[in-house]
């Protein structure tokens, strides 16, 4: 059985994700440091989610080079603890179906945007 996913349900969890991010206390401020105008940023993961959940193609952007240039703040206990968040605030507002395949998602990207910061900073 295929999961339907809604644009609706990225327009929820996209701005309730960074919400609670924007609260974490060690994420906060990473965040808070590195972005000025939210409501771009938002608009801009709402489109890189639903190029990435419905293959819109809406985001046109380099998600590698945007982390490289915060590297140092990409450890692997941050990538858990931004996993944490999304897994739980997906789990609140998600239906588990939904919830599940954006997990799933958020892992992946996150596991090769770790390897990719870790290889630029290698170099
Ligand atoms: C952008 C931090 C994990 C997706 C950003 C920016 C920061 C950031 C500071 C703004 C970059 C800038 O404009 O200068 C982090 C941290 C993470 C993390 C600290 C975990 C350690 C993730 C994950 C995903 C993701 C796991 C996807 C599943 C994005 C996208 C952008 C972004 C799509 C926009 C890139 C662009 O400008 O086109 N992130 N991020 N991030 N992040 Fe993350």
């Amino acid at each position: 059985m295929t999961t339907e996913i809604k644009e609706e349900d990225i327009a929820r969890l996209v701005p309730a994700f960074y919400e609670r991010v924007r609260q974490d206390r060690v994420l906060g401020p990473i965040f808070n440091g590195a972005i000025d105008d939210w409501h771009h940023h938002l608009g801009k993961l709402q489109d890189f989610w639903s190029s990435v959940m419905l293959t819109t193609g809406r985001y046109k952007g380099q998600p590698m080079v945007a982390h490289v240039r915060h590297a140092e703040h990409m450890t692997a206990d941050n990538f858990a603890r931004w996993l944490a968040l999304w897994h739980e605030v997906s789990g609140e507002l998600l239906s588990p179906a939904a919830a599940t395949a954006f997990q799933r998602k958020a892992d992946r990207i996150a596991e090769s945007l770790q390897l990719g910061v870790q290889f630029y900073r290698e170099r």
